[in-house]
């Protein structure tokens, strides 16, 4: 079996990668498990989640000599010319504060009416293999911004992001219900498709 090394230090983003690959005969192993240093971290300086998620899988793979796995993510909202996009994380500063970067979108969007608050969640998953091939895959999910937090789970923008076609946040779904529908879960299941297909 093959194995790849997640780059992610998210438990549940790596169970996700690990459901996906593990039917194409991979085994997702942590970055510790390969042993990259606890402390290393790629500059997320793309300015493309293409870019930012290829930056990190080829890191790992660098590091290790084995494939590697890596996902970026994040929100881009119509009405304020596509922000906060790759800069979805330190959105309103550098200490990655989910709740106050919520605020400051909803914020920046006070008096755009509904039609106009149309947004999508974007995630691209890139697979790198030692040998330099690259599999990258996008994922999106359309919704829209609505002007007050609803929800309790999830994370980040997750409150604040109805996808199209229901009326409850992604923070008032369960992580089940959302993983069907979302950005991530999509673009995992593009890597399904086309891993399926090599
Ligand atoms: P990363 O790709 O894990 O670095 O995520 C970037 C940022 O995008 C996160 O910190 C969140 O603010 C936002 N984001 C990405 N995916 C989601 C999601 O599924 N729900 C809510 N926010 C998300």
């Amino acid at each position: 079996m093959e194995k790849i090394v997640a780059a992610t230090q998210n438990k549940g983003k790596i169970r996700e990668i690990d459901e996906i690959t593990s039917k194409l005969g991979f085994s997702v192993i942590s970055r510790e498990e390969a042993g990259v240093p606890e402390d290393f971290d790629t500059d997320e300086t793309g300015t493309t989640f293409e870019e930012n998620s290829q930056m990190k899988a080829e890191d790992i793979m660098r590091i290790t000599g084995m494939s590697a796995v890596a996902d970026d993510s994040g929100l881009v909202v119509d009405a304020l010319g596509g922000e906060p996009g790759v800069y979805s994380a330190r959105y309103a500063g550098e200490d990655h504060d989910d709740a106050a970067n919520r605020k400051l979108v909803l914020q920046r969007m006070e008096g755009v009416p509904e039609e106009e608050r149309t947004a999508r969640f974007v995630c691209v998953v890139t697979l790198v293999r030692p040998d330099g091939s690259k599999t990258v895959c996008r994922g999106t999910v359309e919704g829209h911004i609505i002007e007050e937090e609803r929800g309790e789970n999830g994370f980040g923008y997750d409150p604040i992001f109805v996808p199209e076609g229901y009326d409850r946040t992604f923070a008032e779904m369960t992580a089940e219900e959302k993983n069907g529908i979302s950005h991530r879960g999509n673009a995992l299941k593009a890597l399904e498709e086309k891993l399926g297909n090599i």
